[in-house]
């Protein structure tokens, strides 16, 4: 395996799904010794619009803005516009063509993921919805998609990586949420359901992992990245 350039400490993506700038602040502050990437999603961004990812940024660090835009193509377009430019790395979009290729016209300097199927989403929910295919199927069309038509990459459960790695090449930035700490884990005990070890996310192929609760939540959040930052180190190595 090809592995891309990045530093160890952006290789996980501290999510601050938390409710307030006081708390995003207090975990930012605990993590960044050890973690120089963090991702606002709608939970903080709602409470605290760009206020978080500001400080963030202005303490050095990068921020993935994850806000999964899904709306008409115009109305993505200009939400992008809304983002692009003001230092943020990675924002978020849903998969499907209309969406993508507007908020390509738009993305200024971010990069664009594509949202491909998430992670909290199952083969039992694909069944409720009476949809025959499995979920790899449809993460792997929607993420061959987004790669046609341009989009810097896709988020994806670890189980699916691998495959998106190695059918669709090395250029394609594949970020991994999902995560959960030990080995051989199948029941995030949670909302959660396609989950892996961050280990095994990178070692299939993701560039980056998306780790929250495992972290905020731990008594000694270094502790757990830590430990998940050896596991990388030594895939990486091998
Ligand atoms: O706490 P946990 O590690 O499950 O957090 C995962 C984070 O990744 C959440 O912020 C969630 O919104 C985000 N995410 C996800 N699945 C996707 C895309 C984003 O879990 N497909």
């Amino acid at each position: 395996m090809n592995y891309k350039k990045i530093p160890l400490n952006e290789r996980i993506i501290v999510a601050l799904d938390v409710d307030s700038d006081e708390k995003a602040r207090d975990v930012v502050k605990r993590c960044e010794s050890h973690v120089g990437y963090f991702k606002v999603g709608l939970q903080l961004f709602m409470a605290n619009w760009f206020n978080s990812v500001d400080w963030i940024l202005d303490r050095g660090h990068k921020v993935m803005l994850d806000l999964k835009f899904f709306d008409i193509p115009e109305t993505v377009k200009l939400a992008v516009e809304q983002v692009n430019n003001r230092g943020v790395s990675l924002a978020t979009i849903h998969g499907n063509d209309p969406i993508i290729r507007a908020a390509l016209q738009a993305k200024g300097d971010m990069q664009l993921l594509a949202v491909t199927v998430l992670t909290s989403f199952g083969e039992e929910d694909m069944r409720a919805m009476g949809m025959t295919q499995t979920v790899e199927e449809l993460v792997f069309y929607r993420a061959q998609r987004a790669l046609e038509l341009g989009c810097d990459g896709v988020v994806s459960s670890g189980l699916e990586a691998g495959r998106l790695r190695r059918d669709l090449g090395e250029k394609l930035l594949i970020v991994t949420p999902g995560i959960r700490p030990g080995a051989n884990v199948t029941d995030g005990g949670d909302d959660q359901k396609r989950i892996v070890t961050a280990e095994r996310a990178i070692g299939d192929g993701a560039d980056h992992v998306v780790v929250g609760r495992p972290i905020t939540q731990a008594a000694d959040p270094v502790a757990v990245i830590e430990q998940m930052q050896m596991e990388i180190e030594k895939t990486i190595a091998e």
